[in-house]
């Protein structure tokens, strides 16, 4: 209990603050400003300049050729899925260490997910346990690859960036081309990572980002799908905006799409966040190292970024002992009002996903029962 006090007390004095959140939005740039050029452009809703300032915002940073702004992280892993081919009754190979947006999307399209095991430095889909998985439990039939127990063809692999830090997407990419299988990256939190100083996002087929209200930068909500891919950037461009074929006034659409559009006046808060990103991935890594220090001498392990990486550290996390030590932690940070969370109820102990294969997972279930995040907002004056 000691200790756990010494963190309480380092923590409060950090941030110098009563109540203190794991994540929160900062407001220091062009947010108002730009939030009323939009009121007085009336263009509030699903089009305006924003929007297009935004996508080319999100090029650059990523060193993505292409950009659709979305209306939250999830629609986008909903049609990058969709469009590298997750049909119904296929199944999706990801982690189960994730949040749950990552498997309902795989579900939105009647298939669903394969579990394999993360790695235990990047906390993101294990090279091995994947390469396991499709030597041992697959097939491959006419260039495509199926689970040889359940017969359906695996048409995915998603691996997902946790808590801002890169996995071994190389190595990933490698396997997932073995067996043909494409690759969307759920970078839903590692927007400003780099793996091998390529933005994270950019290895798969298909990215997606999210601009939710707890992410590194937000829209209040929204997300990005980013390629490389021109058919597919068009693709998504048009199956998210309702699949309406451009016309000065006609209202054709040809197929059924989705109304997964960034209203402008996302787009517009998320511009000004987008101007600050740097110095919010400077603030983060600075405060990472001083966590690092600081229970270095506790003697408690703090997670750091995998080797070949430049992370944002969007979440900070830490290893305790066991799982009681852990619920310990959580009560005593939660009851003296400095914000931690256990990492995610791992996805196969959710009712929906109960039943999906999967193959062993000892890594995740050590990860599970130990982290705990800690609070990880943008300290501006550090
Ligand atoms: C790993 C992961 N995938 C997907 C999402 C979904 O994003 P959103 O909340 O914007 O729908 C999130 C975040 O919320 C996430 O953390």
């Amino acid at each position: 209990m000691e200790k756990f006090k010494e963190i309480i007390t380092f923590i409060k004095k950090l941030y110098n603050k009563d109540f203190i959140a794991l994540q929160e939005p900062v407001f220091i740039g062009n947010e108002k400003k730009y939030v009323n050029e939009c009121i007085d452009s009336t263009f509030v809703s699903s089009v305006g300049e924003f929007v297009n300032k935004v996508e080319e915002r999100i090029c650059e940073i990523t060193g993505s050729k292409y950009a659709i702004a979305t209306a939250n992280g999830t629609s986008a892993l909903h049609i990058a899925l969709k469009l590298a081919g997750v049909k119904e009754n296929t199944e999706v190979i990801t982690q189960p260490l994730t949040f749950v947006a990552t498997c309902n999307a795989i579900s939105y399209l009647g298939a669903k997910p394969v579990f394999v095991d993360v790695d235990l430095d990047t906390l993101g889909i294990s090279p091995e346990s994947l390469e396991y998985f499709l030597k041992n439990f697959t097939e491959k039939k006419g260039g495509k690859t199926f689970n040889k127990i359940t017969k359906k063809q695996i048409t995915a692999i998603v691996p997902m960036h946790t808590f801002g830090h890169p996995c071994k997407i190389d190595e990933i990419i490698e396997i997932a081309n073995e067996y043909n299988i494409p690759v969307v990256e759920d970078s839903a939190e590692s927007l400003g990572s780099f793996y091998k100083r390529k933005h994270t996002g950019t290895f798969g087929e298909l990215g997606i980002l999210s601009f939710n209200g707890n992410k590194i930068v937000t829209a209040g909500g929204g997300g990005a799908i980013i390629t490389n891919d021109e058919k597919l950037a068009k693709k998504a461009k048009h199956l998210t905006t309702t699949a309406k074929v451009l016309h000065k006034w006609e209202y054709y659409h040809d197929e059924i799409g989705y109304n997964y559009r960034m209203p402008n006046i996302n787009a517009a808060l998320l511009l000004a966040q987008l101007e600050n990103l740097d110095f919010f991935v400077k603030q983060k890594r600075k405060l990472a190292k001083i966590y690092k220090e600081f229970f270095d001498k506790l003697g408690i392990e703090f997670f750091i970024e995998p080797k070949n990486t430049y992370s944002n550290y969007w979440l900070n996390a830490i290893l305790l002992k066991n799982k009681k030590e852990r619920d310990k932690f959580l009560k005593f940070t939660n009851e003296n009002k400095v914000q931690t969370r256990p990492a995610w109820t791992l996805m196969y102990k959710l009712p929906m996903y109960k039943d999906c294969f999967k193959i062993a997972t000892s890594n995740a279930e050590y990860i599970e029962e130990r982290l705990v995040n800690i609070p990880s907002g943008v300290i501006s004056e550090l």
